[in-house]
C-alpha cells in the first residue's frame, strides 16, 4: 500500500466533498462542503491521505486560525481516515504532517505556533490517544455543545509556547 499525506491542492476541494459525500451520504451536505473546502484550501489548509494506486482519498484534517492568523492558534476538525486504513499511523501521519504546516502558515505571518485545539467525544478513545500521542492534552469538558443527545465533548490543547 502506497499512501501520500500533503495538503489538498484548489482542484482537490471538489472531489475530497465528494468522497466524504459517499462515504456519510446526507450527513454531509455535498454542496456546501465544497465551498466550504475552496475557502479553508484558499485561506487555511486540509491536510488529505490519498492511496496513490487507486487515486481514493483515505484521510483527512481541517486546519483553521482562529480569529486572525497574526494570534498563532487555529482549531482542527475533521479528522478521519477511512475504514479499511485506521490503524495503521495514518491518522498520526496526518496530524504530525498539520502541525509542520500549521508551523508554516503561522510563520508566513511572523508569528511562531501558540495552540492548536480540537473537540471530540468524551468517548472516542481513540481520538483522545490520537490526539494525545501528537502532543494534544485533555482540556475542559463541555456539556452539549452541539446537540442535546450526545455525550460531553473534549477539549484537547497542543501548547507549543516553549517549543522551537
Ligand atoms: C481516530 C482516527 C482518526 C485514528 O486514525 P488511525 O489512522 O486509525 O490512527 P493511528 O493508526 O495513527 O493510531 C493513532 C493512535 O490511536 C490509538 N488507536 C488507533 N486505533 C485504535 C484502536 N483500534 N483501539 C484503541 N486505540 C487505537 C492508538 O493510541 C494509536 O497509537 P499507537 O498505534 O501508537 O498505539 C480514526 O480511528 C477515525 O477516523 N475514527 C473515526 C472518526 C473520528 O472519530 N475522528 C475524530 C473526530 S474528533
Amino acid at each position: 500500500m502506497s499512501i501520500e499525506i500533503r495538503k489538498a491542492k484548489q482542484d482537490e476541494a471538489g472531489g475530497l466533498a465528494q468522497a466524504i459525500h459517499d462515504l456519510h451520504g446526507e450527513k454531509f451536505d455535498l454542496e456546501f462542503g465544497k465551498s466550504r473546502f475552496n475557502y479553508l484550501i484558499d485561506k487555511n489548509f486540509i491536510i488529505i491521505a490519498r492511496d496513490t494506486e487507486t487515486q481514493d482519498f483515505i484521510g483527512r484534517a481541517m486546519f483553521e486560525a482562529i480569529e486572525d492568523p497574526r494570534f498563532g492558534t487555529g482549531m482542527v476538525w475533521g479528522v478521519e481516515v477511512w475504514e479499511g486504513y485506521k490503524g495503521k499511523g495514518i491518522g498520526t501521519k496526518i496530524l504530525q504532517t498539520l502541525i509542520e504546516e500549521a508551523s508554516k502558515y503561522f510563520a508566513d505571518y511572523n508569528v511562531p505556533l501558540r495552540f492548536l485545539y480540537v473537540f471530540t467525544r468524551s468517548s472516542n478513545h481513540q481520538a483522545k490517544a490520537l490526539y494525545r500521542k501528537v502532543g494534544f492534552r485533555e482540556g475542559p469538558l463541555l456539556d452539549r455543545m452541539f446537540t442535546d443527545e450526545q455525550p460531553q465533548e473534549q477539549l484537547m490543547i497542543a501548547d507549543f509556547r516553549n517549543k522551537k
